[in-house]
């Protein structure tokens, strides 16, 4: 028998009328069929119907600072390129020339005005139109040139800087979409004096021999942090950061961390901060000469946004996934995360540092240095966090002699829901599932 009395025999009784979760909150049971992180199967049936019907990450308005900047991105498993036109547009056009589909940018970013398909040399102009096709004497009058502009994804748009695309043009607004979440996005941005942040340059970018959906889970599951990151935790206590959370509750400012659900298979962690934030809670590592900047930092924040708003913002910290492979940081430095699966068991990571854009060059040193410290491939937590998740991969390959996670932690915790408990785990696993059955308990992508 494995845990909660289910035996493996469970996933293979209602092959028909499959759910990838055994759900029951009345007992308070939660298991996740292990099929999910292992199967190609899944995977296509991924790419149908959650990435090729979800609001995708593509990149950040700041990344494109003039009128012909761009960078070239796989999202939603699509090469695209993300690129500020001549009109000075944000645009997302699909990577795929219109006259025998190379490849038309092969460049990871740069400036043009134009872009030329190397094959046969076709150019297109930044804002998509097809301007010259090589010898096109050859062709009759029935070739239409003017229909042959680089297509766009189904849907492109943007809540404060922050551009997406959907494939599927029937698609709700990305606003309706993102729901309860723009209130999270909303405490990143304010953190910026005239409401613009901006990615800073330099992008970390690193494999994972790892599921995609398993860093979903690793980006809020707070449960882990005593065990896979007390290298970084003993290193916080030397350095003299207490990492215990403060004893009295406010309105703002709860005692522990909560995980809250927020609709759409999104949600968060929402803590307390003790960790420091550049964004102004001062600690040690700081240094004493951080203390008068980062409490001029603060006063602008109680300034601009009243007191309660101004400790909301510099007090607080969370991880937030939008789901279903956006993950915004915003703690010890604010990092933008996104992933894609490249096969079953592999997955492409990118990370961005975000600040505001007025920040000065001193407070930019204490952002970058905590980007690096914790999220950074090398820093204390990345590199443990890795380990881990391809330990399960590994782990996995017994799937089908040991078939169902356990994950139904504090589910008998139903008022207070803590990110120590796998609630927002859940929360993710319930959307996806009923994504990927599409509401009616029969697979889709052909699993069995
Ligand atoms: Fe691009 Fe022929 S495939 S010009
Ligand atoms: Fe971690």
């Amino acid at each position: 028998m494995t845990t909660n009395g289910m035996g493996n025999g469970a996933a293979h009784a209602h092959p028909q009328n499959r759910s990838y979760v055994v759900d029951d909150p009345q007992k308070g049971v939660f298991m996740l069929d292990r099929e999910t992180l292992v199967s190609e199967d899944v995977l296509r049936g991924e790419m149908k119907n959650i990435f090729s019907k979800c609001w995708i990450y593509v990149g950040h308005a700041s990344e494109l600072k003039k009128p012909g900047d761009f960078h070239t991105r796989r999202v939603a498993g699509r090469p695209v390129i993300f690129a500020r036109d001549a009109k000075g547009e944000v645009r997302c056009f699909l990577n795929t020339c219109r006259h025998r589909g190379a490849l038309i940018c092969t460049e990871r970013k740069g400036n043009r005005r134009r872009f030329n398909c190397v094959y046969h040399g076709w150019i297109y102009n930044n804002t998509g139109e097809l301007a010259r096709v090589p010898g096109d004497e050859a062709y009759t009058s029935a070739f239409d040139q003017s229909g042959l502009a680089m297509r766009e994804p189904g849907r492109f748009e943007s809540y404060k800087d922050f551009w997406f695309l959907n494939l599927d043009k029937d698609a709700p607004s990305l606003v309706d979409y993102l729901g309860k979440a723009t209130e999270y996005i909303d405490l990143i941005v304010d953190q910026s004096p005239s409401g613009k942040m901006e990615v800073i340059s330099g992008t970390q970018e690193y494999d994972v021999q790892a599921n995609w959906k398993l860093m979903v889970e690793n980006s809020v599951d707070d449960y882990h942090l005593p065990s896979t990151h007390s290298t970084w935790l003993n290193y916080m206590s030397n350095s003299g950061v207490k990492v215990e959370p403060p004893k009295e509750a406010s309105l703002v400012l709860p005692t522990k961390g909560l995980a809250i659900d927020l609709g759409n298979g999104h949600f968060t962690t929402d803590n307390v901060n003790f960790r420091g934030r550049p964004v102004a809670a001062w600690i040690p590592i700081y240094g004493e000469d951080a203390k008068p900047e980062m409490a001029a930092i603060r006063e602008e924040l109680v300034q601009r946004l009243g007191p309660e708003r101004a400790k909301r913002v510099c007090d607080t910290n969370r991880n937030l996934v939008i789901f279903p492979n956006l993950v915004l940081n915003d703690g010890s430095s604010v990092t933008i995360r996104t992933f894609y699966p490249d096969g079953v068991g592999k997955m492409n990571v990118t990370a961005w540092a975000l600040g505001p854009q007025e920040e000065s060059e001193s407070a930019r040193a204490r952002r970058l240095d905590a980007f690096l410290t914790f999220y950074g491939p090398g820093g204390f937590a990345t590199p443990d966090d890795v380990e881990a998740l391809e330990l399960v991969q590994q782990g996995l390959a017994n799937w089908e002699d040991d078939r169902w996670s356990e994950m139904s932690r504090g589910m008998g915790r139903e008022n207070e829901q803590l990110n120590s408990d796998e609630h927002h785990l859940r929360t993710f696993w319930r959307h996806w599932n009923k994504m990927m059955t599409q509401g009616n308990g029969v697979a889709a992508g052909g699993a069995k």
